[in-house]
């Protein structure tokens, strides 16, 4: 059984006191939420694989209370200050350079030279980091490939049984994963994953974006999180719908919905980003549920939020069995 506490000063204390013996708690950040354990626990981190089914290659993102713990940890640049200076915390995770002689699991980086690190800016996450001495890796609270959890209710769905507590603090205030990007490998920044932090504002402090680094052969996929077909639900879905059958749920946005659906989720009937980002998960799993043939999404805009909206819709859309039809 796992335990489940209302995020209050005691259900906190009890969540540290749980990772503290080894435990697994999942816990709210701002984007989604995460399931956590001591990055330096090898067998606490081997749990995490194997509650979330998480394939060994992946890495997991170490979260710290602050950019003085982060820089025990890693390698940092000028570019690396500026950014951590800008936006952390908050939904940005840095790729930097691993640092040799910490007591991180190996495990947890995925035998990697570079680590992925992020300062939460979520009250919860913040409090919880606060009373744990290093840093806490969670990835998403969800089962591998699947849709990412942005209530309590989305982290018991995937994972009760499986881990030992999940702290409740309600529905996450932004909804799609951090923005990911890679100052390992000097030269210009890379963006290996659109998130919650958006393009325009990190361009702002590093001039313009790369995409991400082809890997060379041989060398180790470089964030394998981002293989194509990710973020999933069961039900085929198709994007850029401009009508809508009778046995397809719709996943609409904007003011004017396609009408005929079976059944039809609007993300946000003003139009608006931040919104429509805080209901897309919940809202995959509602649609999935909804015994559909199929889900069509209505065309999204891709600036600002969007691009990290579009690019989770495209590789829920990214199915191997789709009919065609
Ligand atoms: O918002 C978030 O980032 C949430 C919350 C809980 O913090 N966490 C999250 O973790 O989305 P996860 O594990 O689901 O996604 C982490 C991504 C994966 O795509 C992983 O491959 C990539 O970060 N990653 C981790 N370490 C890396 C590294 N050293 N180099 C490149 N990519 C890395
Ligand atoms: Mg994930």
């Amino acid at each position: 059984m796992t335990e489940c506490r209302v995020a209050d000063a005691a259900g906190i204390a009890r969540a540290a006191e749980t990772l503290r013996r080894g435990g697994l708690v999942a816990f709210p950040t701002e984007t989604v939420y995460g399931l956590g354990a001591l990055a330096a626990d090898d067998v606490a981190i081997a749990r995490v694989f194997a509650a979330k089914g998480r394939p060994a290659i992946n890495p997991l993102i170490l979260h710290v209370a602050s950019t003085a713990a982060a820089r025990d940890l890693a390698a940092f640049d000028d570019r690396a200050e500026a950014l951590a200076a800008a936006f952390w915390p908050g939904p940005l995770t840095l790729i930097l350079p691993l640092l040799a002689g910490t007591t991180i699991s190996p495990r947890a980086v995925a035998g990697l030279a570079t680590v992925a690190i992020r300062v939460p800016r979520h009250n919860v996450a913040r409090a919880l980091l606060a009373q744990i001495d290093g840093p806490v890796a969670a990835p998403s609270a969800n089962r591998s490939g699947r849709v990412s959890p942005t209530t309590a209710a989305h982290v018991l769905a995937d994972l009760d049984g499986r881990i030992d507590l999940v702290l409740d603090g309600g529905p996450v205030p932004i909804g799609v994963e951090s923005t990911v990007v890679d100052l390992s490998r000097g030269g210009s920044v890379a963006l290996l994953r659109p998130g919650g932090l958006t393009r325009w504002a990190i361009e702002a402090v590093t001039g313009p974006l790369a995409g991400p680094a082809a890997s060379s052969p041989g060398e180790p996929v470089r964030s394998p999180g981002l293989l194509l077909r990710h973020y999933a639900p069961r039900t085929p879905l198709r994007l850029d719908a401009e009508d809508v059958a009778a046995d397809e749920a719709l996943l609409a946005f904007g003011p004017i919905p396609l009408e005929g659906a079976a059944v039809t989720c609007n993300l946000s009937a003003r139009g608006d980003l931040a919104e429509a980002a805080r209901n897309l998960f919940a809202m995959l799993r509602e649609l999935d549920g909804a015994d559909a043939r199929r889900i069509a999404v209505m065309k999204l805009p891709t600036v600002g939020l969007g691009e990290a909206l579009v690019d989770r819709l495209r590789r829920a859309a990214e199915t191997p069995a789709d009919d065609g039809s």
